[in-house]
């Protein structure tokens, strides 16, 4: 099968069409033929040589894929071949065909294209996770949402609009991106290459009571303002680093404040938990998709062999929402 191939860690230069196997599925697998795949960040950093798929995983790069059940492995029911899909996959989405579990499988909604499709499962399940299980947000409440032009973000925003309307959402953002932030639903903006402190503004925004809950994969940068910016029994997720693995912390602040810090992944969780979570996703976000009150942005489709043109485009941070691999 067509699949883009790694001899070496690196650039974009690295990533190359070429031939593989096909993969078999195992038991309680499936094997998918793929119609589209999207990139996220932890695709670049794997293919620096700085992520590597937890063990049994496709080393093929790709978190999500859409396209059709090509065969069932061993004791797998419930699903026939044909059927419209899509789902996470520990690796393994920038090829022709990919194995994943059927407890990860999600029926994709009439009138959603494999294009929407592909971008589903890594980004909306990570922003479900986070702000609404690990989180706990609840309508009315407010959160900060940071990095609102990215995929994860821009989810997670119309996440919170489609299933908490009355929240209050403080994102930051780069200026070029800002406009398009407050048209996904943001109520309150920053821009984070003028105001890296946001404690002042979100106090003000706040009335000083601090936010319900941050999401926050930039770290240790961070940690300061978003302890700071947390209001009484507020949760700070933590899905990413980017700027830093180390900070200081006032545990007094956090005692008295009852507040909590939790970090999260979900590419290495066990299976049967990742099926736990899109069984709940398909529960609560899924029918959202289905009557298209929410639609993934795309910023971008390309096809598989200008990978490295899609691998760029983020690396440059051109993208708002999600930039999509078409495989056939
Ligand atoms: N733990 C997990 O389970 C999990 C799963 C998936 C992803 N992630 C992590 O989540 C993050 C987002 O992933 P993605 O695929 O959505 O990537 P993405 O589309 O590239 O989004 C990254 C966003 O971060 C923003 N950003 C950069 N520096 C920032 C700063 N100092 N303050 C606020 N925002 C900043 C960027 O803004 P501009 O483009 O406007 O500069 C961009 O919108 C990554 O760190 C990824 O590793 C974690």
């Amino acid at each position: 099968m067509k699949a883009v191939i790694m001899e070496a860690f690196g650039g974009v230069e690295v990533l190359k069409l070429g031939e593989t196997e096909k993969p078999v599925p195992g038991e309680g697998q499936v094997l998918v033929k793929v119609f589209a795949t999207s990139i996220n960040r932890p695709d670049l950093v794997q293919r620096e040589g700085k992520y590597p798929p937890p063990p049994g995983d496709s080393l093929i790069l790709g978190l999500e894929v859409a396209g059709t059940i090509e065969s069932l492995g061993a004791g797998v029911r419930g699903w026939k071949v044909g059927e419209r899909v899509m789902t996470l996959v520990g690796g393994g989405g920038y090829a022709e065909f990919a194995v994943a579990y059927a407890s990860h499988l999600m029926r994709i909604p009439d009138g959603m294209s494999f294009e929407e499709a592909a971008c589903v499962c890594e980004s909306y399940i990570t922003a479900f996770l986070n702000v609404f299980m690990i989180g706990e947000f609840k309508d009315g409440q407010s959160a900060i949402l940071h990095g609102g032009g990215g995929g994860v973000n821009t989810a997670a925003i119309q996440l919170c609009r489609a299933l908490t309307p009355a929240c209050k959402l403080i994102v930051t953002a780069s200026p070029a991106k800002m406009e398009r932030v407050r048209e996904v639903g943001a109520d309150f903006l920053i821009n984070f290459h003028d105001t890296p402190d946001f404690t002042e503004v979100v106090k003000e925004f706040t009335n000083k009571k601090g936010v319900d809950l941050i999401l926050d994969h930039v770290g240790a940068k961070y940690l300061a303002p978003n302890m700071n910016s947390l209001g009484y029994k507020g949760r700070l997720v933590i899905i990413g680093v980017i700027s830093g693995i180390k900070a200081e912390l006032n545990m007094a602040l956090m005692m008295v404040k009852r507040q909590q810090i939790i970090g999260s992944v979900l590419r290495s969780r066990p299976v049967s938990e990742k099926g736990e979570i899109v069984v709940e996703f398909v529960r609560r976000a899924l029918p959202k998709f289905a009557d298209r009150t929410i639609v993934p942005i795309i910023e971008k489709v390309f096809t598989i062999d200008q990978v490295t043109d899609a691998h760029r485009m983020m690396e440059e941070d051109k993208h708002f929402g999600k930039i999509v691999l078409k495989i056939r």
